[in-house]
């Protein structure tokens, strides 16, 4: 188990390429928090860094779009709102019901399976949109 960083992930902006590299870092530090049976507090703990970090990162990346005036933006916009509301949405659930490991497992699915289907597609894009120097 692990999730590691690969170059296939790098959209050519360094900046958010080393914001995108601390992300996958968290989730692999919970996976491997599962393996030791300590997912549940990992899990609180990643949700509360997502939650700060994740926004942080997404006004970067749009602002970057503004910046280059990336016609996508709207669309990707919305997929960043989505996501943060999931994380929201997640914390809420943990503080007031508890997680089972079969959830923490199927949390961390879910955002990881997001966010690299989310880097691969959506945000390599806007990479090669930026590398291409159309103002
Ligand atoms: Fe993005």
């Amino acid at each position: 188990m692990g999730i590691q960083w690969r170059d296939s992930l790098a959209i050519g902006v360094k900046s958010i390429d080393d914001q995108h590299k601390e992300l996958l870092a968290r989730f692999d530090k919970l996976l491997n928090a599962c393996e030791s049976g300590k997912g549940i507090e990992e899990l609180k703990r990643l949700l509360l860094f997502l939650e700060d970090y994740v926004q942080t990162h997404f006004n970067d990346e749009e602002a970057l779009q503004k910046l280059h005036r990336y016609p996508g933006y709207a669309e990707h916009r919305e997929q960043h709102v989505y996501f943060v509301s999931k994380i929201k949405d997640l914390r809420a659930e943990t503080d007031k019901d508890g997680f089972s490991l079969h959830n923490v497992i199927e949390t961390n699915n879910l955002l990881l399976k997001w966010l690299l289907n989310h880097i691969s597609k959506v945000d390599t894009k806007l990479g090669a949109f930026i590398n291409s120097g159309t103002p």
